[in-house]
């Protein structure tokens, strides 16, 4: 079997990998992914395996399901459909926007099916087969399980399974794209397809990625930044993903309104009571506002809240500019096939 290696050359034809490869080239051994990594293995005879590509400084990824063209296009067409939603007006797409590095653009909480909102903010999509657990909460271990929680969301996408499954088995196009993928369609494929596109949505193309592969060079107030970084922000937000996954109370104070306890509805315990999971640094810029509810309209907002000086405050965001993923953003493999 044909293992394809991700350039810029699959899924929608362009002619060259520009928009992917980093500037300077071909990129060299540090942007090749490797074939160990999700995707190579137990693809279905007939599909086209995808080999995940990353630096090759990242670990090697958590999800282990294999990829395969074919799941990839479907997941991509699922994940930018409205008719995912009840009214076929709210597709992930609608909360989960490329420009935003997939989070909603300007928006604390989320508009849903029938003029809901949601009750936290959504997260950017990016690097997320890295991730142990999804949701601010972390109460999905498994990404192939995620969606089913939009749709059938009351305030989300206000739809059921059979709905969705039954729309999809009347289409004759999905109906194509499901065999091309051999799958059946049910709720496991829609999930697997679903989490086979959002695993590709890998950012590791921003200038600090591009410094660190020694094709760019920090500017001062970035490197005095970076520095800040590393002594007052790597313990939570270690790079390369900018999180460590874990929960943490970062002196949250009850929201009265959305009574959002996090981790511990979860757990039950009493110590993680306002706990959240550590949000990725990566394109933050794109991702405002913030917190899990998006109490913090801006950057600054959230930078006084962990008693800095105006100096420091005024370093570190030089620095988390340097993490926007202008590549990612714009990469036309991710946004809604034509
Ligand atoms: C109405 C807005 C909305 C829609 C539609 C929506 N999402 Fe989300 N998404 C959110 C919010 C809000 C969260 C955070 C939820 C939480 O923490 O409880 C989220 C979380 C996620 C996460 C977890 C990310 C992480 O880092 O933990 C994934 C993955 C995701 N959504 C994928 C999808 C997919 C796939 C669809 C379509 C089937 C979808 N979303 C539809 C708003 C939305
Ligand atoms: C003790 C762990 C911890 C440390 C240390 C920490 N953070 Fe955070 N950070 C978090 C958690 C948890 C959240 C999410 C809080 C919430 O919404 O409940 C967060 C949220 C953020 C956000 C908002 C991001 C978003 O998408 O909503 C930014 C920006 C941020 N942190 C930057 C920093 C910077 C800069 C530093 C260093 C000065 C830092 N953090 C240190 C745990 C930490």
């Amino acid at each position: 079997m044909r293992t394809i290696i991700v350039t810029g050359l699959l899924w929608s034809g362009l002619t060259a990998g520009a928009a992917w490869m980093a500037p300077g080239g071909a990129a060299g051994a540090a942007w090749l992914g490797r074939d160990d990594a999700a995707g190579a293995g137990s693809a279905a005879a007939g599909t086209t395996p995808v080999a995940l590509v990353y630096p090759s400084t990242w670990p090697a990824p958590l999800y282990k399901g294999p990829l395969t063209q074919e799941g990839i296009a479907l997941g991509r067409k699922l994940f930018y459909d409205p008719r995912l939603s009840k009214d076929s007006t709210i597709s992930c797409a609608s909360c989960h926007e490329q420009y935003a590095a997939f989070a909603t653009f300007d928006h604390s909480l989320s508009h849903g099916y029938n003029n809901t909102l949601t009750t936290r903010n959504a997260p950017a999509l990016q690097n997320l087969a890295w991730q142990k657990a999804y949701m601010w909460d972390g109460r999905i271990p498994h990404l192939e399980d995620q969606p089913a929680a939009p749709i059938t969301g009351s305030n989300e996408m206000g739809e059921t399974l059979q709905g969705v499954l039954a729309k999809l088995k009347k289409d004759r196009t999905y109906r194509q794209m499901f065999a091309a993928a051999k799958m059946a369609i049910n709720e496991k494929t829609l999930g697997n397809a679903l989490s086979q596109f959002m695993v590709c949505l890998i950012s590791s193309d921003s200038k600090y990625d591009k410094v660190k592969r020694g094709q760019a060079t920090f500017t001062l107030p970035e490197r005095l930044g970076y520095a800040i970084f590393q002594q007052k922000c790597s313990a939570c937000h270690p790079e390369p993903f900018f999180t460590d996954g874990s929960y943490r109370n970062i002196s949250m104070t009850l929201d009265t309104t959305l009574n959002d306890v996090g981790r511990m509805k979860v757990t039950g315990r009493k110590e993680d009571s306002l706990a959240f999971k550590v949000p990725s640094l990566r394109n933050v810029v794109l991702t405002f506002p913030y917190g899990h509810d998006g109490r913090y309209p801006d950057i600054r907002t959230v930078l006084e809240r962990y008693h800095l000086t105006n100096y420091e405050i005024g370093q570190l965001k030089a620095f988390l500019y340097t993490l926007t993923d202008s590549t990612f953003i714009k990469d036309p493999r991710f946004s809604a096939p034509g």
